[in-house]
């Protein structure tokens, strides 16, 4: 048996913890801030601290001698997780701190793309110092449509696009302020118009190999509507790309992921090891890139790591031994449909603390011999009589059927397997929905 750390404790580790302990080849160790009751059905020892407290991480590690670890978040590895694991002979799958602030500073990797040449960056700007004249200058010169990004990790709050989040360019300017004051600067840049989407890579410093694509859906409400969230939902085609992308939208955006590790080893003379998620636009005339993650997605982790044939054990070892090249990773043939419920209230105020009951026969019933559900905890506590909802997204129901169509039926029926005070997004993975999507990427490219 292999022993494994994992680090982490949302749904996206519960996706790693199931990958990792499948073919019954780990012995799994999670460290977490808080119970996961999926997650300790499959470990062997459940340990409880602070992501941060990396005295308390290595004390586990220590203890339990894992052969390699899998960080899941983006805290701990910007923090420099991997670089901690390491200094007891622990390789991980995470990047170390200096590779992961392709992550933690949008500047970093803004001036990283341009100063290899590697293409789909907008026309951006850092700005170091509060000077309101130049930042307003160079909204001016973006025609008012502009993005601001914070130059660190803020939780999903680090961004606002100019008539999304923020509709005068005095908010624009004052998000801009408070970043600098926070971070010592801020990313001001070009806002892209098209269809986002998702492409996550498991990276060995020498060959990127890349995960099917996925598209995710921020907005809390149906239409796209309501507060930005950690994710409500994601899917992805049995083709492994997306209805409304060509071929050379997705090979583009992979050639852009191997630019970006092959600059990150001339930059930093190290190998990146781990998985880079590119958040990348599919625009007019080509694929430009939104940012990179330097971790799996959540939600996407949910829709690629339960298709994933090749043993996901063998992917992280020949990561850390920088071997993917010798490896055939592959990938079922699959559509995926995830939906997410989420307390009523969620994000901005939550209901905590409320029971919610699980229809598991019905569940059961959603499974056959060519479609099935998968289900992942998030943010839930079990207790002697049950499971109550804490204060983020509690669970995510994955379908998984040879269409859209019949992934997404499956996800919608588990999702009425709940009762309680929960919602979720029906419009996620229908077909009016991606309909919309392609239609409107149909427009802008004429
Ligand atoms: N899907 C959004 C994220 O993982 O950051």
């Amino acid at each position: 048996m292999k022993k494994v750390l994992l680090v982490g404790n949302g749904a996206r580790e519960h996706a790693i913890a199931q990958a990792l302990t499948k073919n019954g080849r780990v012995e799994l160790t999670t460290f977490a801030k808080a119970r996961n009751p999926g997650i300790a059905a499959v470990s062997k020892d459940y340990v409880i601290g602070s992501l941060g407290d990396f005295s308390a991480l290595l004390s586990c590690a220590k203890e339990i001698k894992p052969d390699f670890a899998v960080i899941g978040p983006d805290d701990p590895i910007a923090d420099g997780a991997a670089d901690a694991l390491l200094t007891l002979g622990i390789h991980s799958v995470a990047p170390l701190k200096t590779l992961a602030r392709l992550e933690s500073s949008k500047s970093f990797t803004r001036d990283l793309v341009e100063k290899y040449n590697v293409p789909g960056n907008p026309i951006y700007k850092v700005f170091t110092h509060v000077d309101e004249a130049a930042i307003r200058s160079f909204i001016g010169e973006l025609g008012g449509e502009y993005v601001v990004k914070a130059d660190g990790l803020m939780g999903g709050k680090g961004v606002v696009v100019s008539g999304e989040h923020v509709k005068t360019v005095e908010e624009g300017i004052a998000f801009a302020k408070a970043s600098i004051e926070k971070f010592g600067r801020v990313v001001i840049e070009e806002k892209f118009v098209g269809q986002e989407f998702s492409l996550m890579s498991f990276v060995d410093g020498n060959t990127v190999v890349d995960m099917p694509v996925v598209q995710d859906h921020k907005r809390a409400y149906e239409g796209d509507t309501g507060p930005n969230t950690g994710g409500m939902g994601t899917y992805s085609d049995a083709n492994h790309s997306l209805p409304f992308l060509t071929e050379k939208d997705v090979a583009d955006a992979h050639e852009i992921t191997v630019q970006i590790m092959n600059a990150l080893k001339k930059e930093t003379g190290s190998d990146y090891k781990g998985i880079m998620y590119g958040g990348f636009i599919a625009v007019k005339n080509g694929v430009r890139l939104i940012e990179y993650n330097a971790r799996f997605g959540d939600p996407e982790a949910l829709n690629v790591l339960p298709l994933l044939k090749t043993d996901f054990v063998d992917v992280c070892e020949h990561i850390i031994a920088g071997t993917l090249s010798s490896l055939t990773v592959e990938f079922e043939k699959k559509a995926t449909v995830c939906k997410y419920l989420v307390p009523n209230g969620y994000p901005e105020n939550p209901c905590t603390g409320e029971k919610i009951q699980i229809n598991e026969d019905l569940l059961n019933s959603l499974n056959s011999v060519d479609e099935r559900l998968v289900s992942f905890y998030s943010s839930v506590d079990q207790r002697d009589d049950g499971l109550y909802l804490s204060s983020s997204r509690a669970i995510a129901f994955v379908g998984i059927a040879d269409t859209l169509v019949k992934a997404e039926a499956i996800a919608e029926k588990a999702c009425g397997s709940v009762s309680g005070p929960v919602f979720h997004r029906r419009d996620i993975g229908t077909v009016s929905l991606i309909g919309q999507r392609v239609n409107s990427l149909k427009l802008i490219r004429g």
